[in-house]
């Protein structure tokens, strides 16, 4: 086990190339298993969730290699439609294989996610979506034993415009005998960058994006080329902790347009921003002041993953800032670790409303989850003194060696192995 020290104070400067994004990468992972044939994709996070879906696709029956500049994904051999609960157990978004083993082998097999750090996590979206395309579908012990010897097309009207479920239905219904609407679908950038993937395998998906999909099935796909989009909460994260140090930050390989209300509320706060092709530039001089409620809400907009890097970066703002968490009920779990550098906020169900201090100091905290884990180490740049900042394999599963990103824009972070265990 490890843990990130932060010594805080230290206003950031410099250029940050922004990684591929994680919840792009696993959907584009598991529709490798429909893509019968070898699939390059470049651009893909290291990240230990990404390394878990090369792990599931290993044990499927696939061949995985990489070298410096991509990821190669070779579907072509048979293909076993079973995911041995160990497997399952190490990343909840695992689920999102269903779909594609499904429509490949005609039968999936699985242990049910269970909850995660976050909430319940339930997927009887993406079942009743999958039934829809004709899959039969046994849940009995924790676990799913899903049959479809062709899966028929058919309109899906999702009742929340839940990601999973979306990806999951697309995913399946590629491989479906005819024309399958998905009304009130996700409409998340990574939607778009599936069916960019999808597309070049021989798919014919249209309106990913917006709330409308539809996916003319076809009998198989073969590989293809693909570079995954830029993480927009990764990108999210490093303006919250500019906002929090202080500095002078660019990021490059971004697309500013899929995160706008980040950029409102860091504009609100005070914050000098400044988009162009690719790049966002931002300066962050004096205090912060609060900015207007932020609510989650899915796309377009405010996201819940960036819910808690925002609310480090509110901790000294002048004022109150409301926050509202809409998406998953147990998203404030960072708060009683921030509350240990001298935060002052109050929460009252999924509201919390942070009292702006002038000043955090330095404290031992515990990420309780990943994005809630970025929170922390963002709150303890902007604070006085040293923190040290353990359950880094939450971090690990959706950054890049966070400590090594914010240490090129010069802030003092390292990661030491723990001696206490
Ligand atoms: C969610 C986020 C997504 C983010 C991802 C990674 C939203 C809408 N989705 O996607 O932007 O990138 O986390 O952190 O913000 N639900 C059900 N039944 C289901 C599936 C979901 O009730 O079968 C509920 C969940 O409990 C939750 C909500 O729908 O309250 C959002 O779930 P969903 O969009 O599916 O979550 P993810 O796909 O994980």
């Amino acid at each position: 086990m490890s843990s990130i020290y932060v010594t805080g104070g230290k206003p950031l400067f410099g250029a940050l190339r922004v990684q591929g994004a994680k919840n792009s990468a696993l959907p584009i992972l598991s529709a490798a298993v429909l893509a019968e044939g070898v699939s390059v994709i470049r651009n893909c996070p290291k990240l230990t969730d990404t390394e878990a879906a090369l792990r599931i696709l290993r044990e499927v029956g696939c061949r995985v290699w990489q070298d410096e500049d991509a990821l190669y994904v070779d579907s072509s051999g048979p293909i076993r439609p079973e995911i041995p609960s160990r497997l399952m157990r190490e990343m909840r978004s695992s689920v999102i294989f269903l779909g594609p083993l499904l429509a490949r082998c005609g039968e999936a097999r699985m242990s049910a996610p269970g909850g995660c750090e976050i909430g319940a996590r339930p997927i009887d979206l993406h079942l009743s979506a999958l039934r829809s395309l004709g899959a039969e579908i046994d849940e009995r012990g924790g676990n799913l034993d899903c049959r479809a010897a062709r899966l028929r097309s058919c309109r899906i009207d999702l009742p929340f415009p839940s990601v999973g479920a979306t990806e999951n239905a697309l995913l399946a219904a590629c491989l479906g005998d005819g024309e399958t609407v998905i009304t009130n679908a996700a409409r998340e950038p990574e939607l778009r960058d599936l069916e960019a993937f999808l597309n070049s395998a021989g798919a014919s998906v249209s309106g990913a994006g917006s709330a409308v999909i539809r996916v003319q099935g076809k009998t198989s796909l073969h590989g293809a080329v693909h570079r995954i989009m830029p993480d927009r909460i990764a990108a999210a994260t490093w303006l919250a902790a500019c906002a929090a140090a202080g500095g002078d930050v660019r990021l490059y390989d971004t697309e500013w347009r899929d995160y706008r209300p980040v950029l409102r509320s860091l504009r609100e706060m005070g914050c000098d921003l400044h988009t162009g092709e690719n790049l966002v530039r931002i300066r962050s001089l004096g205090r912060l002041k609060a900015a207007s409620p932020i609510v989650t809400r899915p796309y377009p907009g405010f996201p819940t993953d960036a819910q808690p890097p925002l609310m480090a970066a509110a901790l000294t703002a002048e004022g109150t800032t409301a926050f509202q968490e809409t998406i998953f009920e147990s998203r404030f779990r960072h708060i009683p670790e921030l509350r240990r550098m001298g935060a002052d906020i109050r929460t009252e169900g999924r509201t919390a409303v942070v009292w702006g201090v002038p000043k955090l100091y330095g404290a031992e905290m515990c990420a309780p989850d990943l994005r809630g884990g970025a929170a922390l180490i963002i709150a303890a740049l902007g604070a006085e003194g040293e923190s040290r900042i353990c359950g880094v394999h939450h971090l690990d599963r959706g950054y890049t060696a966070i400590e090594k990103s914010l240490a090129e824009l010069g802030a003092e972070t390292v990661r030491k192995e723990d001696r206490d265990g």
